[in-house]
């Protein structure tokens, strides 16, 4: 299992000052929608200088018409980042269309899929999708498998029946994470360390546990010391 520490910080200078707290450890960094949207590709740059070795996972969740999300996800191709992602929501053949569109490339990131959002409760969930999170969840997860993404996100509750459907390598990524049991914040189906590992979940996303922490190598440090 390897830890993913979400940069969700409000600025630029914060984030990349936690990134060098953390520049030791063997661990993949996340960058989401508010990040990459106010400080772009020269930040995933940044990250790189502070330690090449870091994994970055774009998180940017692409949701639109088959065509849109393919010209994106070859866009995302340029960067040069190690693992992105997409709706499955967006449907299978929004999925098929970015794959096959990828194809051309000898290599290519971690394509994932997200199934039901972890801030999601199960009448929420209802609420949008008229089905149980995890009927739907599992669903999502064959669609994707068959589209032929590398894995999904989902809560530490659906992934190992999502191994079970699909098979042992198809990757699940899990936030809401709580490492030792910390605040759940706005999540609703949060998980720790522990649980995930039994629910042999291949990354965990961890960040306000960590970003918040005021020691946040030594939390990280932590966590790892557990994997
Ligand atoms: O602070 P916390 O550990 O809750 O952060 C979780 C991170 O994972 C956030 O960046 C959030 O946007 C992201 N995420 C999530 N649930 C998903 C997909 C991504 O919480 N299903």
């Amino acid at each position: 299992m390897q830890l993913c520490i979400a940069l969700d910080l409000p600025t630029k200078e914060e984030n990349l000052a936690l990134v060098s707290k953390v520049k030791n450890y063997d661990v993949w960094l996340k960058v989401g929608l508010r990040t990459y949207i106010r400080d772009g590709e020269e930040f995933l740059k940044a990250l790189k200088t502070i330690n090449p070795n870091f994994k970055i996972f774009l998180d940017l969740k692409l949701y639109d018409i088959p065509n849109t999300m393919a010209d994106a996800a070859e866009s995302i191709m340029g960067l040069g980042v190690d693992m992105f992602n997409i709706h499955a929501s967006a449907g299978k053949r929004a999925m098929q269309t970015v794959m096959q569109r990828l194809e051309k490339y000898e290599k290519r990131p971690l394509v994932l899929a997200v199934t039901a959002l972890t801030s999601f409760s199960e009448d929420e969930f209802r609420d949008v999708y008229e089905a149980d999170i995890a009927t739907k969840a599992n669903q999502f997860a064959q669609d994707a498998k068959e589209a032929g993404l590398d894995g999904v996100v989902c809560s530490a509750y659906e992934s190992l029946a999502i191994k079970n459907i699909t098979n042992e390598n198809f990757m699940t990524l899990t936030p809401g994470i709580r490492p030792f049991g910390e605040d759940a914040g706005d999540q609703k189906r949060v998980a720790d360390v522990a649980f995930a590992q039994e629910q042999k979940v291949d990354f965990i996303v961890v960040g306000r546990p960590i970003y918040q922490a005021q020691d946040p190598a030594k939390v990280v440090e932590k966590i790892l010391a557990q994997l």
